[in-house]
């Protein structure tokens, strides 16, 4: 499945997943000069630890769809070492990356017994892969879905979230939720230190929409936020370092639901 041949390639930026990789100590999809940037960045901001937040909030985040017992589970912007299948298993999961190389990496370790599905597809391209059935294929017609997005959509438009959002709202049973994770600055977009946090990504060559937490309810209407934004190290009781706690620009954690009669298990209804 590819709908994206065309349109997507050109925006890969695989940093995006490289230097996240090189942070972790179970990262595969990295380089040797990768494993020298991240020990640097170390050096002067708290890049590493938030990655290791960020795959420790990855992992409790699947252990608690498990706990709470879904059965299908949508990871979009998976990267290279997806570890759903392996966080909560005996489940169906799919999995999209926009980047071929992640999905082909990330494929090879995939076992028949995993029920898991890896295609190549972007935020944006989420219409059109349902549409093509790839949601019916992967979760057998069952509608009710845990979707899951950790460190990804910082690097996705406005307007490419809104409409993947919008249609999985459609198209998902009530009582469905999604977890996410992105980037957010307490700070109002357009002030000093928000631009020039904007300015060391990019330089660094890990370009993301740097917003404020206060856009994500519009940005994912109409889905419910149950809980959040909260800093992912706050979510998951991390001890907070000088580093990492308080300094208003943070990977945010916020949990979404579509209300309704079919809430999960020991889920509160909305
Ligand atoms: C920091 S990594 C996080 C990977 C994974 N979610 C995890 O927690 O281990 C970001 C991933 O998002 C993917 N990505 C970035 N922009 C995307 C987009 N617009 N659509 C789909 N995937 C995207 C990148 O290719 C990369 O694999």
């Amino acid at each position: 499945m590819n709908a994206c041949d065309d349109s997507v390639e050109s925006k890969v930026n695989p940093k995006t997943a490289t230097l996240y990789s090189a942070a972790l100590e179970d990262g595969d999809y990295h380089s040797r000069s990768e494993k020298l940037t991240a020990l640097a960045l170390g050096l002067f901001t708290p890049f590493p630890e938030k990655m290791q937040i960020n795959r420790a909030f990855g992992k409790n985040m699947y252990q608690q769809y498990a706990h709470e017992g879904f059965a299908n589970l949508f990871d979009i912007g998976a990267g290279p070492m997806p570890k759903g299948h392996e966080w909560a298993p005996r489940r169906r999961f799919l999995y999209i990356d926009h980047n071929a190389s992640i999905v082909e990496h990330a494929r090879k370790k995939l076992r028949p017994e995993d029920a898991a599905v890896y295609e190549r597809g972007s935020v944006g391209d989420i219409p059109s892969l349902f549409e093509q059935g790839l949601g019916e294929r992967a979760f057998n017609g069952d509608r009710k879905l845990a979707i899951a997005s950790n460190a990804v959509l910082m690097f996705a438009s406005d307007e490419d979230i809104k409409a993947a959002f919008s249609y999985l709202y459609a198209w998902c049973a009530p009582g469905s939720v999604a977890t996410i994770t992105i980037i957010g600055v307490t700070a109002r977009e357009n002030a000093f230190r928000t631009r020039m946090i904007s300015n060391v990504l990019r330089w660094i060559g890990a370009q993301m929409y740097v917003r404020n937490i206060g856009t994500f309810k519009s940005l994912f209407a109409p889905w419910s936020i149950v809980r959040g934004p909260i800093p992912t190290w706050e979510w998951l009781s991390w001890p907070p370092s000088t580093r990492t706690a308080g300094i208003g620009f943070d990977l945010y954690a916020v949990q979404l639901m579509k209300c309704g009669s079919e809430s999960s298990r020991g889920r509160k209804s909305c």
